[in-house]
């Protein structure tokens, strides 16, 4: 089943003492969310289970900060990041996720899973900016090329820091 929202401008700040969490499989398929992220998403557990994890996907998110994320998993490293997702009722809410890998004891990729809490107020205004300017980049170019030149952007804006993407998330 797939459900299709119509964003709207109203927004959904997480409150401070709650943590939205979903485990996938390796493809990204969701198996867990838990009651706040339901309640948040605005989707029952039998509508969330089974689909996969871009249902929530808000179309304000550059491509590239997804590419960045997987890119980061599959090198075996934990992801930090700010994601902007789509409720089922069209309203957003932000949120700085942290996404693990888990292994079986025979070191076998069993699936991921994402822990999203409340974002600094501060910080997100920086990353609303940021990521408005890469989406811009993406959506004048046609397809990968577009993601490539927000790519440019953002490594040049690292570079200009000197730091590295994980380091850049967590201080800035
Ligand atoms: C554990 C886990 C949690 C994820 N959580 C989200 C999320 O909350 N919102 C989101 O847009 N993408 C999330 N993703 C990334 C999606 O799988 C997907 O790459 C993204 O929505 C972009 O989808 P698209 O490439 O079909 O446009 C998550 C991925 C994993 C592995």
């Amino acid at each position: 089943m797939k459900y299709k929202s119509t964003p709207t401008q109203l927004e959904q700040v997480l409150p401070e003492d709650k943590i939205l969490v979903s485990k996938t499989d390796s493809k990204g398929i969701i198996t867990y969310a838990n009651p706040v992220f339901l309640d948040i998403s605005g989707y029952t557990e039998s509508q969330l289970l089974g689909q996969p994890q871009n249902i929530v996907r808000h179309p304000d998110m550059p491509r590239v900060i997804f590419r960045l994320l997987w890119e980061t998993l599959q090198n075996n490293r934990e992801f930090n990041g700010y994601i902007k997702n789509l409720a089922k009722d069209g309203s957003y809410y932000w949120f700085f996720a942290n996404i693990t890998s888990s292994f079986s004891a025979d070191n076998k990729l069993l699936g991921y899973t994402s822990a999203r809490r409340k974002p600094d107020p501060d910080k997100l205004n920086y990353i609303q900016n940021l990521y408005s300017e890469l989406l811009e980049i993406e959506q004048q170019s046609p397809d990968d090329d577009g993601m490539e030149k927000a790519q440019y952007k953002l490594d040049s804006i690292l570079n200009s820091r000197e730091k590295g993407y994980d380091e850049f998330v967590l201080t800035i």
